[in-house]
């Protein structure tokens, strides 16, 4: 295909045009198109995978949230009831019983992943609890010194005494949940949180040694305009983050009916939501921050950085990461297992989680085995999420795709050369649109979020 040389649509006849539900690729297929997976299947080719490579990534889903954040998509379970904290540790070992009589490999524990929820609902008693558990030599070959211990933390709930008990097991990585720095954006996603919270536990990681900090935020919220990006983005670099991630928000009130609450605030238009990335985008790129995949930014001491640089960059459903392993196991409820040409998800609602432990099974529901057309989709697509670039035999793809990514260059959004396809500087606003020209499982549905 030549590279055509039309007049290009301007950005907002262009949003017009692709701002339509997606789904975020963490995984390719993704998961409303997965067709189910037996257990016993499941184990099968899990084993097989930890054969030919024992390394393991664990990611551990702490439900738990304190109060109700009304934009938030995460799979949580809003309690101030701390007796649950003995419960979920009870279960979530159980749990990993029971899946260890059916794994016969000792796997050699490369990462782990503590998300949420929020880890640090946990009192640091039981933080400390369920990291000696999973972080045991009896379990998991483990080599302190190359192992990537990371976790999300809320600012309004973490304490000093947990960070010292992140330290005591040697975190190198932490998250914190800011997503804006302005009152009356805070107080319509209904997060009381003020910057000395945030500051506080900045500086409780630095003092611990945890010096790679990412900080989550938010743009297309009600009340926010270019000014108030930018002094957030201003107020957060005075902490130097080594990573941000500037997630756009993902609006889907038929999935959380809270989010109706923010909707009453009056969303952006999908105009100035572009505005918002574009200018916190430009913000962090004259801040020596390096745009690495979708919605993320890092500094050369993080090392997504070099990562992103030396082409090995990875998503799953962590999110990006410099790949340990390509085994995930996931445990709580709602958390996701992947090996190559598999996936597995667990249940999604704590008490039927909890009912199914407590039966003695194994709380996967749900799964996927990849074909060996979508195993060729997935490697297009993640390069893409990952690299804004793939390397394809553009002669040998079918004629639907040719013609997807040939409107798609018309648009001037990618390059199409014969052995590659490379998303434009426009065009990376636009990836997930890209990876949609490649993915003939998508169908339009209201459990995505809009592209933009
Ligand atoms: C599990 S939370 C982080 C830890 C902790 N619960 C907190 O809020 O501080 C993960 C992140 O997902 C992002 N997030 C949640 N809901 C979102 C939405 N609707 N759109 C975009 N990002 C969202 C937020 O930036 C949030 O910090
Ligand atoms: S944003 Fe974080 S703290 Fe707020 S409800 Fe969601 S998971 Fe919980």
């Amino acid at each position: 295909m030549k590279k055509n040389n039309n007049t290009p649509l301007q950005p907002k006849s262009l949003i017009e045009k692709y701002n339509i539900p997606s789904p975020r690729y963490t995984s390719y297929p993704p998961v409303p198109v997965w067709k189910g997976i037996e257990q016993k299947t499941w184990f099968h080719l899990l084993n097989q995978s930890l054969k030919n490579d024992p390394s393991l990534s664990l990611y551990l889903h702490v439900p738990f949230c304190k109060e109700l954040c009304s934009f938030c998509g995460c799979t949580k379970v809003i309690t101030k009831d701390k007796a649950k904290g003995r419960e979920y540790l009870d279960l979530i070992k159980k749990e990993y019983e029971l899946a260890a009589q059916k794994i016969d490999f000792k796997p050699h524990l490369k990462e782990m992943h503590l998300g949420g929820g929020s880890p640090s609902w946990l009192p640091a008693d039981e933080l400390d609890e369920l990291l000696t558990f999973f972080l045991d030599p009896q379990k998991f070959k483990i080599d302190p010194l190359s192992l990537e211990l990371s976790i999300e933390l809320d600012p309004r709930t973490t304490t000093y005494d947990q960070i010292q008990v992140l330290k005591k097991h040697g975190f190198n990585r932490a998250s914190l949940g800011v997503q804006d720095t302005h009152e009356e954006v805070l107080d319509v996603i209904r997060r009381r949180q003020s910057f000395e919270q945030v500051k506080n536990v900045f500086d409780w990681l630095k003092e611990a040694g945890i010096k790679l900090i990412n900080i989550d935020l938010i743009y297309g919220l009600p009340k926010q305009t270019e000014q108030t990006i930018l002094e957030t983005l201003e107020n957060v670099l005075k902490l130097n983050p080594t990573r941000i991630a500037f997630y756009s928000y993902a609006h889907i009130p038929s999935m959380r009916p809270a989010q109706k609450i923010v909707e009453r605030h009056g969303l952006p238009d999908a105009e100035l939501k572009r505005k918002l990335y574009e200018v916190g985008k430009k913000f962090l790129l004259t801040h020596e921050y390096l745009e690495i995949g979708m919605d993320h930014f890092a500094t050369s001491e993080d090392k997504l950085y070099q990562a992103y640089k030396d082409g090995h960059l990875h998503r799953n459903f962590m999110g990006y990461t410099v790949q340990f392993s390509k085994n995930l196991l996931g445990f709580g409820p709602s958390s996701l297992s992947s090996i190559d040409e598999a996936f597995a998800q667990n249940e999604k609602e704590y008490k039927e989680w909890k009912q199914l432990i407590n039966d003695n099974h194994s709380p996967i529901i749900h799964g996927h085995v990849l074909s060996s057309e979508e195993l060729k989709k997935r490697k297009m697509i993640m390069d893409l999420m990952c690299h804004f670039k793939t390397k394809a035999d553009i002669t040998e793809l079918p004629d639907w795709q040719k013609q997807n990514l040939a409107a798609l260059s018309k648009d001037h959004l990618i390059e199409v050369k014969n052995d590659s396809l490379i998303a434009t500087e426009l065009g990376k606003m636009f990836i997930r649109n890209i990876c949609m020209a490649i993915d003939d499982t998508y169908r339009p549905q209201n459990r995505h979020s809009s592209s933009i």
